[in-house]
């Protein structure tokens, strides 16, 4: 699936966050979009799951999106993991949170994906009766991440998944996420760990105040010193 955001502005109210927005990601692309604490990453991220107020285009496939609500947009592909695993209920359990993922999907359907996500993540079948709310930080992000999974989406927005993680859980944690690469989906990445998105992404762009800053290939973002330039700007 092809997304195209087209000068999309998103914000809260009357505080314009997101101005000028224009992004393509081909089918089974990885965009990974940096910026300091603040420059917008979630609210772009929000916007386009349909969790945030925006104006602007946000073309999925030839579909129109930008009038359709959050549920609708779920419907038609896409599965945002927000940040702080806020997708997770954590007084329910691992079972119970992926119920609620696979609910959107027709009930013949449901038990084979479970079977595959599980497959993927089996510490979760291990876990499934245990509540959310007391699985480590690494469980709890492959939770989130099954949990959007659940609904078969073709575009991942996964914001800040790295973040409160040992850096022995990011290896784990990049490795899950190239896992998904390789089922077909395109992934949109926000970061402020430019180190952790260089291990996945194909492109990167950098939001300064809500407006893109700067943006280059895998290859430019592993160059330290030039993302420490365009950071900085940030
Ligand atoms: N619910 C909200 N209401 C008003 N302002 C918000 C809200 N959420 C975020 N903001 C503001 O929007 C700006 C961008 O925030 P955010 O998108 O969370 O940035 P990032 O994810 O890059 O850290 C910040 O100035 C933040 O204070
Ligand atoms: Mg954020």
């Amino acid at each position: 699936m092809t997304l195209g955001i087209g000068g999309l502005h998103a914000g809260y109210g009357r505080i314009e966050v997101c101005r000028h927005i224009d992004l393509q990601l081909a089918d089974g692309e990885f965009l990974a979009v940096l910026g300091a604490n603040g420059a917008g990453k979630s609210t772009l991220l929000g916007a386009i799951a349909g969790v945030v107020a925006h104006r602007g285009s946000i073309d999925l496939d030839g579909t129109q999106l930008a009038s359709l609500n959050a549920r609708e947009r779920a419907r038609s592909g896409l599965a945002l993991v927000p940040e702080g695993r806020r997708n997770l209920f954590s007084p329910l359990t691992v079972h119970e949170n992926l119920q609620l993922g696979l609910r959107l999907l027709p009930a013949a359907d449901r038990t084979r994906l479970l079977d595959e996500i599980l497959s993927m993540f089996p510490i979760l079948g291990a876990r499934r009766t245990q509540a959310a709310g007391l699985l480590s930080g690494g469980e709890q992000q492959m939770l989130a991440l099954a949990v959007a999974l659940a609904r078969r989406p073709s575009v991942l927005l996964l914001d800040e998944p790295s973040q409160g993680l040992a850096p022995l859980l990011l290896q784990n944690l990049a490795e899950q996420i190239r896992a998904l690469r390789s089922m077909g989906l395109a992934i949109v990445l926000a970061e402020q760990n430019h180190r952790f998105a260089a291990q996945l992404c194909d492109r990167y762009v950098v939001l300064v105040a809500g407006e893109i800053g700067d943006e280059g290939s895998r290859d430019q973002l592993q160059d330290a010193q030039h993302v420490a330039h365009a950071l900085m700007a940030a």
